[in-house]
């Protein structure tokens, strides 16, 4: 006998794909949405990003922060399973913890995503990478934000939510930004790389669009759990 499981919680589709007028709406709903209040931390992690990278966004500058903004997922996703095995004597609480593993995973898989498209387009634009930009200094940010993010999810859960939720609010302003700011990019086809796995656009612009779009669901999500930041 075959047994067919229909329903994987460990596969979700991950943000909605939206199509040209969607895509549209959202770069104006965001542009005309005032930026979150940063807090310190997430100050000390956006002004050394700005003085290495430039204040104006950029491949390159996308393609490190997407680095790093895989980051908190990771951490939420490892504090996750030590909670599992905290209450593995509890057989319905350790999976809701389970469902909230996974949803990090799935997070994590969509900021991949967004770092091969970027790393693409960089290449593609013949733009160069140095060693100590490109390489150490988002190693050394992320490695700072990682600490942070699971050293505040074990004294205050809704606080680690909060500094992904504005991490998350500022890669939407400056994706939906660029795309103001480069009409051009509207008339440069999307290359495609990763249509198989991510969808394939109009255009470039389409393409930070929907990326762009991505970082308000993940922005929303965290909102979303600060509410409720402990899983019961
Ligand atoms: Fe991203
Ligand atoms: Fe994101």
């Amino acid at each position: 006998m075959t047994i067919t499981v229909d329903r994987r919680p460990e596969a979700p589709s991950g943000p909605p794909k939206l199509d040209r007028a969607q895509l549209r709406k959202a770069q104006d709903d965001t542009l005309a949405t005032p930026r979150m209040d940063y807090s310190l931390l997430a100050k000390m992690m956006f002004k050394p990003v700005d003085v290495m990278y430039g204040a104006k966004g950029s491949y390159t500058k996308f393609a490190m922060l997407e680095i790093i903004a895989r980051v908190p997922y990771q951490a939420w996703e490892r504090m996750g399973y030590w909670a599992m095995h905290r209450h593995r004597g509890r057989s319905a609480l350790a999976r809701r913890v389970y469902e909230r593993i996974v949803e990090a995973r799935a997070d994590q898989d969509n900021e991949q995503w967004h770092l091969l498209i970027l790393q693409d387009l960089v290449q593609r634009a013949g733009q160069r990478q140095n060693w100590l930009l490109h390489r150490v200094a988002p190693w050394l940010i992320a490695f700072f934000y990682y600490h942070v993010s699971w050293v505040l999810f074990l004294v205050r859960p809704d606080w680690s939510y909060r500094l992904n939720a504005e991490f998350e609010d500022h890669a939407e302003h400056e994706y939906m930004t660029f795309v103001a700011e480069n009409p051009d990019l509207d008339f440069v086809p999307d290359p495609g790389t990763y249509a198989a796995e991510y969808g394939r656009y109009r255009s470039v612009a389409d393409l930070l669009r929907q990326i762009g779009h991505d970082e308000r669901t993940h922005k929303l999500d965290s909102l979303e759990t600060m509410r409720e930041p402990r899983v019961r």
